[in-house]
């Protein structure tokens, strides 16, 4: 083992090691306090100056961290935070939580790991680590980064710096998984870049599993959502099939579940969201297609889930027809706009289409959520109103795109006329009730 590696080595075991975090959102953010939590001296870096003013001021603008958390690690001078690269010519370890989302095109916009690796190729030094987090195809690693930081500094893989990539799992609102104890695929760019990146992240992270290749690592990650992105697919197919047939999907699917093995069970709703499933099977699929190979299960899914809010709205009007009424000049009250329950995440939501679509064929919506308090869409902005159960009230139609845990189900179901539920959030509530009408 030469010297730097085992200075380094050294300097991860026994907690010394400064490590800096690039890009301090969703991942970032929680991945930077368990490591400053664990000992490590840890500076996260981020062109966002308003994030990195709460981070300083002991703030945090992430669910899933604790603020005060973040005060008492910033007291205890164990996190800081800057819009400074130059931070990174004293660090030993690095982790990239950059975004990768798609361009309007709907091909991979690799623009932040791009420019995070620019700014870190110049502050490269021997006896570093660099673990990639952020989702991506695979061959990223290889492909971009490695090139990029040896051609910029000079130095080599696996002898001077050790490169890895390990993704994240984090589900966000979720307490049982959490980043300390989710176990952490790592797979290093050479045998010695995954043992060195292993043993940094096994400091502070409870199960690491190490694979043979950053390919591996990176496809792993696009497997696991590419599951979750085709299964979803399969059963809102099942809900459009279930709906011509006259049946209830959400019983079927409730029966299916009592098998107790082969089955794992998934639910339709209005469309997928959050910046990982929609998105991240995309990047594979647009890899493929350079190599002349079409990932149909991607397609097929992606097509079903996209078409999801415009299922939801003709269900709307054909609700509203039933009653004798016409979506045009309807009140729609949407409930929820996060893609999920009990966050406040709105990204890749299908809320906003839904509403969008609402608002094309000339409804009045108004929407609620109890964690969104505005929503800015391209072409308009709404605010949420301030009483879910008035406009409950005054709604010709309750569109229900995301079931909060919060909401009084009950009381709404006895205040509002007509109800077009896209999760079940009423269930056995409304069980044979006519003016509940399930996807
Ligand atoms: N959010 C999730 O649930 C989740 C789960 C698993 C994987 N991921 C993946 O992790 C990556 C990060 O996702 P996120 O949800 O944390 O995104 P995010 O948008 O919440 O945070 C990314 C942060 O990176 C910052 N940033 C942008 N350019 C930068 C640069 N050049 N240098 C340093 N920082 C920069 C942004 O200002 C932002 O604060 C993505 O690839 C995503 O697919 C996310």
């Amino acid at each position: 083992m030469n010297e730097s590696r085992s200075a380094l080595e050294r300097k991860l075991r026994d907690h010394s090691a400064k490590m800096a975090v690039l890009g301090l959102g969703y991942v970032g953010l929680p991945l930077a306090v368990v490591f400053a939590e664990a000992g490590f001296d840890v500076v996260g870096v981020d062109p966002d100056a308003k994030k990195i003013e709460a981070i300083n001021a002991g703030q945090s603008y992430i669910g899933d961290v604790d603020g005060a958390q973040v005060a008492r690690l910033r007291k205890a001078g164990k996190l800081q935070a800057t819009t400074d690269f130059a931070a990174l010519a004293n660090v030993d370890a690095v982790s990239i939580c950059v975004p990768t989302p798609l361009r309007k095109t709907g091909d991979p916009d690799l623009s932040y790991i791009l420019s995070s690796t620019e700014q870190l190729a110049k502050q490269l030094h021997p006896g570093m680590v660099i673990v990639l987090e952020s989702t991506t195809y695979p061959g990223t690693t290889r492909e971009l980064l490695l090139s990029k930081l040896e051609e910029v500094s000079g130095l080599k893989v696996g002898k001077d710096f050790y490169l890895a990539f390990s993704p994240e799992r984090v589900d966000p609102g979720r307490t049982d998984w959490t980043t300390v104890n989710m176990p952490k695929v790592v797979g290093g760019i050479t045998q010695a870049c995954g043992e060195v990146a292993a043993l940094w992240y096994s400091q502070a992270l409870q199960t690491v599993v190490p694979v043979s290749s950053t390919e591996v690592a990176e496809m792993a990650k696009l497997l696991e959502n590419t599951f979750r992105m085709v299964n979803v697919g399969l059963v809102n197919e099942m809900a459009l099939m279930c709906d011509r047939l006259g049946i209830d999907v959400w019983e079927v699917i409730d029966a299916a579940a009592t098998k107790p093995f082969g089955f794992m069970k998934f639910t339709p709703g209005p469309g997928l969201g959050g910046h990982c499933i929609p998105i991240d099977p995309l990047y594979l699929s647009w890899k493929l297609k350079s190599l002349n190979y079409t990932a149909r299960f991607i397609e097929l899914a992606s097509e079903i889930n996209t078409n999801m809010p415009r299922y939801v709205v003709d269900r709307v009007q054909e609700a509203l027809n039933e009653h004798g009424k016409a979506l045009n000049g309807s009140q729609v009250l949407v409930l929820g706009a996060a893609y999920k329950p009990d966050i406040d995440d709105l990204r890749e939501s299908p809320s906003l289409d839904v509403i969008a679509l609402l608002r094309q064929k000339k409804a009045q919506v108004s929407y609620h959520d109890p964690y969104i308090p505005h929503l800015d869409h391209e072409d308009w902005t709404l605010d949420s109103v301030a009483d879910p159960l008035k406009a409950a009230k005054a709604a010709d139609v309750v569109v229900v795109v995301t079931n909060h845990s919060n909401y009084d189900y009950p009381t709404l179901l006895k205040n509002s006329k007509l109800i077009v539920d896209t999760r079940n959030a009423f269930g056995q509530i409304a069980k044979g009730d006519p003016k509940v009408v399930k996807l």
